[in-house]
């Protein structure tokens, strides 16, 4: 949080906050969860008891407790069949029983909503902000969102022992294809000679500008066009 931020919270209501068990399910330790008090806020002054309020990118439904603690009617979408499970899991034990979908490929509401609130997903969006040039993102490697360099990178990955997996299951590069339109990233990992875990998060840029960013800065990996992050992270000790 920036210091000119208007909207300072010191601590995380431990009633809502993600349970440590569905953070342990989650691959990504739910790094990306926000919290609910964060939230309060904009449904409150952007909306009206009772009304509908759709969080696209629901991730662990954040955003639907939080309406729901305003007395407001939360709809979800969320891309990934896993977190859908683990966010559900945190709703029900809350009590909430709101509603989370995967989004239909024209990606509108079925019925009109009244309020759209979301933090979006940055995996790789290399913001630009005060203290650095390019802030740290999660991923390692951005690959242009394309089927054929996807695969072949993924490929080059396997072909050296790494295991591939999406959201913690298991993929195959020839696999990625088909699930390219619902995929922005997968995770491939290995053991070193020294027992030591590698690991690198690679990230599909679907957007011309990261797309044009990853082309710029982009290193060659046997004839594969890669980025490789300013933040690569050494890997962690087992
Ligand atoms: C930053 S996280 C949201 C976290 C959420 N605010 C919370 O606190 O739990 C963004 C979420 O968007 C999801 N996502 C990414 N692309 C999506 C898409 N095209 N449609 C729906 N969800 C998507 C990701 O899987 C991720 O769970």
């Amino acid at each position: 949080m920036l210091p000119s931020s208007w909207l300072a919270i010191a601590a995380e209501d431990p009633r809502w906050a993600l349970a440590s068990d569905i953070r342990g399910r989650d691959p990504f330790g739910g790094r990306d969860c926000g919290w609910v008090e964060s939230m309060r806020p904009f449904i409150r002054d952007f909306s009206q008891p009772g009304d509908s309020v759709l969080d696209p990118f629901c991730g662990f439904g954040t955003t639907l407790i939080a309406a729901a603690w305003e007395g407001r009617r939360g709809i979800g979408w969320e891309v990934e069949p896993q977190r859908i499970q683990l966010a559900q899991a945190r709703l029900a034990r809350l009590g909430y029983a709101q509603a989370i979908v995967v989004p239909s490929p024209e990606g509108r509401p079925a019925e009109p909503v009244d309020l759209i609130a979301t933090s979006v997903p940055y995996f790789g969006s290399g913001w630009r902000g005060p203290e650095r040039e390019i802030q740290p993102s999660d991923a390692d490697l951005v690959v242009p969102y394309e089927s054929g360099a996807v695969v072949a990178i993924a490929g080059w990955f396997e072909a050296r022992g790494f295991r591939l997996t999406r959201w913690g299951a298991p993929i195959t590069a020839p696999s990625i294809a088909e699930a390219l339109p619902h995929t922005e990233y997968i995770r491939a990992e290995r053991l070193d000679a020294s027992g030591t875990l590698c690991r690198f998060d690679l990230y599909f840029g679907r957007t011309p500008a990261i797309f044009l960013e990853a082309q710029r800065r982009s290193v060659l990996v046997d004839d594969l066009p890669m980025r490789l992050e300013d933040d690569l992270r050494p890997p962690p000790t087992r």
